[in-house]
């Protein structure tokens, strides 16, 4: 289509950019400025700056910038015109005229689309028109007939042929229809999911790119099947109810985040709709992208069971590199997940549940206490020490840290000055005063170090074993990461699997450096302790020598020179017995 470059200007006057962004992204008004997470690189604070009066954006940080059309084309991945005509929309101006032009051939991608759109009417009216398994099964889930326009479910017939002859009638070949994910040709013709109840499933542009079914009996085995992935469909990219809770999102500033259909359905139920699931897999980073652009406080509803659980564990670590608040609910105390619950208690007992709250050090308290027997006295010294780390890590504020040791002490039954005294043992062993950087380029005996030891623990229970219990941290930013992703391994796994660790991990450049490590044939597999002592042990008592022989130089009082004097002896003999044990250990 050709639109005339008046018209273009008619509608570019019309727009309002910022309202524009603000149906995309979350805008945030300082001053007389716009400001938003810049959606086109990796930003983590607001650095795109939007202009109303000139009408255009420009990022700060990566340079992305233009007027309203550039923004929708870019941000939407199309074209000029393209956007020019959602922006059209937008706005509300009438470009009814120019539609005799856009006499374009599909390409295959929009011909899939169609066919997956047809496809979710074709089950919907199946569903609502027939008598079928489907509508009885829903029913008795006390879903209704709201619900299901919502969501816009459906029934897969029984009979395949049903829906290959609707799907043939509007002109689409078996192997389109097989390439949308939705047939299967094995000796002729099947539709995946005959006879169970389909979820569409949108991208983020809401259009419906695949369908999970659910079985309607109770058998367990393939509960939910999904449409293979193919060009349309990419379960990395999709996350349930996505683009229907956007904007209940933005108004809110709050995301639900929990497992499954049924639980997004229980919101809806209780009138939450800024709510999304996971499907039932870990969050990529291309999930955490989209949901840390819209800039919300995230609250976590998983199951309560060991699946819940943990894999909530791992979530909030990946959201630790952005800057949203995060939250998980409390795991309910019978067991039930939010469509149970809804069913128990209604509306009121699903809102209840999801706004009671609590925080990540809160949460990965009690999730490491639930599984630790605190009458065995090395589980319950690391679950001090794990405490310990978090309140000092990952709680800035003195006032909360000091009831959060108060709220961990009594849960375990133990004195709260054990829990500070492992604070202050952690403060003497990080020195603080050097950085990465340094560790990295001044101290490369330390740096070298790290890498054994991640290496040994890669490949080995016992290193990592020694490493919670004796060291428990490590300098360089990205060893300490690959390291907690060892550790909450050995707390969730039986068999040591070096190539399971390296999967879990998230972020693609640690993952790259862990992996280098781990194929490193140049060092030892094997557990040895004397490593670890020289980040343990050695590298605090050169970095105070370093600091007291600085101090000495400093001070004229005859009396301070004394003592510092003193104060080096000792460390000296320290580290160099430090050393000696080390050597006969090898
Ligand atoms: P759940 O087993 O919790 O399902 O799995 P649910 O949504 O609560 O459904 P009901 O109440 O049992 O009917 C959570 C999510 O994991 C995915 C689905 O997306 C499901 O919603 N899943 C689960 C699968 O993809 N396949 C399965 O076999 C099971
Ligand atoms: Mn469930």
């Amino acid at each position: 289509m050709r639109i005339d470059d008046r018209v273009i200007e008619e509608i570019k006057n019309k727009a309002n950019i910022v309202d524009v962004i603000s149906r995309y992204i979350n805008v945030i008004k300082k001053g007389n400025n716009y400001l938003a997470i810049c959606p086109f690189h990796n930003d983590s604070n607001p650095s795109m700056n939007i202009s109303e009066s000139k009408q255009i954006y420009k990022c700060f940080s990566c340079g992305a910038g233009g007027n309203v059309f550039t923004f929708v084309s870019e941000y939407e991945k199309v074209g000029f015109i393209d956007a020019v005509v959602k922006v059209a929309n937008i706005v509300g101006y009438d470009l009814s005229e120019y539609e005799i032009d856009t006499h374009k051939v599909d390409t295959k991608k929009e011909k899939l689309l169609k066919l997956v759109k047809d496809a979710c009417e074709f089950y919907n009216y199946n569903l609502l028109n027939s008598d079928n398994e489907g509508i009885k099964y829903l029913s008795g889930r006390g879903i209704t007939i709201d619900i299901i326009d919502n969501f816009k479910l459906g029934y897969a017939p029984s009979d395949s042929s049903k829906t290959l002859r609707y799907l043939t009638k509007k002109g689409y070949t078996v192997e389109e229809i097989v390439e949308a994910g939705i047939g299967i040709n094995n000796n002729g013709f099947l539709d995946r999911f005959s006879s169970r109840v389909v979820f569409p499933i949108s991208d983020i542009n809401g259009n419906v790119v695949a369908f999970s079914g659910r079985r309607i009996d109770e058998g367990k085995a393939n509960k939910y099947i999904n449409s293979n992935e193919n060009i349309l469909f990419n379960k990395s990219e999709c996350l349930y109810n996505f683009y229907e809770a956007k904007n209940y999102i933005l108004q809110t500033k709050k995301i639900y985040i929990v497992e499954g259909f049924m639980d997004v359905i229980a919101l809806y139920k209780s009138n939450i709709k800024n709510v999304v699931a996971t499907m039932g897999v870990n969050l990529s980073s291309k999930h955490i992208r989209a949901i840390e652009r819209l800039n919300s406080e995230v609250i976590f509803s998983l199951d309560s069971d060991e699946a819940g659980q943990s894999s909530m564990f791992k979530l909030v670590e990946s959201f630790k590199g952005t800057n949203l608040i995060v939250k998980v609910t409390n795991v309910s105390e019978n067991g039930k997940d939010l469509d149970e619950i809804y069913n128990l208690s209604g509306a009121k007992g699903v809102s209840d549940f999801v706004n009671n709250t609590m925080s990540i050090p809160e949460f990965k308290m009690n999730y490491k206490l639930s599984r630790t027997n605190l009458t065995n006295y090395i589980e319950r010294s690391e679950l001090i020490k794990y405490v310990a780390e978090i309140a000092d890590k990952e709680i800035p504020s003195r006032i909360e840290r000091e009831s959060f040791i108060t709220m961990a002490s009594k849960k375990i039954g133990c004195d709260k000055s054990l829990i500070s005294e492992n604070i202050d043992n952690l403060k003497r062993k990080v020195v603080k005063s050097i950085t990465d950087i340094e560790a990295k380029h001044n101290n490369s005996r330390y740096y070298l170090a790290e890498i054994e030891i991640i290496k040994q623990m890669l490949h080995n229970k016992d290193a990592t074993y020694y490493y919670i219990t004796n060291l428990g941290y490590l300098l360089d930013n990205t060893h300490r990461n690959i390291a907690t992703y060892i550790v909450n391994y050995y707390y969730s796994q039986g068999d040591w699997d070096g190539k399971k660790i390296l999967e879990s991990i998230v972020e693609v450049d640690v993952k790259e450096a862990a992996c280098k490590i781990f194929n490193d044939d140049g060092l030892a597999k094997k557990f040895n302790k004397s490593v670890f002592d020289v980040i343990k042990e050695q590298m605090p008592l050169e970095m105070q020598l370093k600091e007291l022989r600085k101090q000495f130089k400093e001070t004229v009082d005859m009396r301070e020179k004394a003592i510092i004097t003193k104060q080096i002896g000792d460390i000296k003999l320290a580290l160099s017995n430090s050393k000696k044990v080390s050597k006969e250990d090898n």
